[in-house]
């Protein structure tokens, strides 16, 4: 067995693309599979963690030797994840959590009707904001006697991804960002692979080149543990 930095450490990774139902058979939903998540937690699993893995819609199962929480919608992921943040030392969202949900979710099978349907959305809470808020708040009243975990974000863009990235670590207050373009071959939503750019507060910390999700997940780590016990992390 290799090296085990984070034995003792609690780690809480989200993973896979949330549903938001219309009705008993109907949602919306994304592209993700949970293999990006999978692979974080299978990493961290390795490092020596106790994995929490809060996973919604998934193309698989998920890697054995984690603790399985299932959270379908954006709001049973904020619920999963609020309850358990204030016990996690390392926080990893990689779970593609819809902005919006159905205003109004029907209790039977909607009716076909006329030949337009406008939907009516509204926005779902952002649970990365929320981790941030809650750590910005403990710091502000001095944080005595709890955790603050050690918190990486994921961005998923489709261009001008450095600028999306930079504006999302600093407003949800994250430690790490991981950004990927996901209309790169190679990269983002289903694939094996991936092709991720790593920012803290200073700008670009990494970035690696196309590689297995796992492999990417090391790397990720690698930088998560070095920064949360060097003495300049928070
Ligand atoms: O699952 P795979 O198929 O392997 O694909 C991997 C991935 C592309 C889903 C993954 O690499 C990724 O980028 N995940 C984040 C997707 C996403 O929702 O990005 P975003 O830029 O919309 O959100 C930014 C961050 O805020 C994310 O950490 C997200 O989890 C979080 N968020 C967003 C909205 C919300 N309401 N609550 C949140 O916590």
């Amino acid at each position: 067995a290799g090296p085990r930095p984070l034995a003792g450490r609690r780690v809480l990774i989200t993973a896979g693309g949330t549903i938001e139902r219309l009705d008993p058979v109907r949602y919306i939903t994304n592209d993700s599979s949970g293999k990006m998540g999978f692979a974080l937690a299978e990493s961290a699993r390795g490092l020596g963690a106790d994995v929490t893995l809060v996973c919604a819609r998934t193309d698989g199962p998920p890697p054995p030797g984690v603790r399985v929480v299932s959270a379908e919608s954006a709001e049973e992921m904020y619920e999963a994840v609020m309850s358990r943040v204030p016990e996690t030392d390392f926080v990893v969202k990689a779970a593609a959590v819809a902005d919006y949900r159905p205003a109004r979710r029907q209790s039977s099978k909607m009716k076909k009707g006329p030949e337009q349907l406008t939907l009516e959305l509204v926005r779902n809470p952002d649970i990365l904001q929320a981790i941030g808020d809650w750590k910005q708040a403990g710091a502000a009243e001095g944080g005595a006697g709890r955790r603050t975990p050690f918190v990486v974000g994921f961005a998923a863009e489709t261009g001008d991804t450095e600028r999306y990235a930079l504006d999302k670590l600093k407003r949800k207050r994250c430690d790490l960002i991981v950004a990927n373009d996901v209309s790169q071959a190679g990269a983002g939503f289903g694939t094996d692979t991936n092709i991720v750019s790593v920012y803290g507060d200073e700008g670009l910390v990494a970035a690696l080149p196309l590689q297995s999700k796992r492999a990417a997940a090391d790397r990720i780590w690698q930088l998560a543990i070095e920064r949360a016990s060097s003495p300049a992390a928070p």
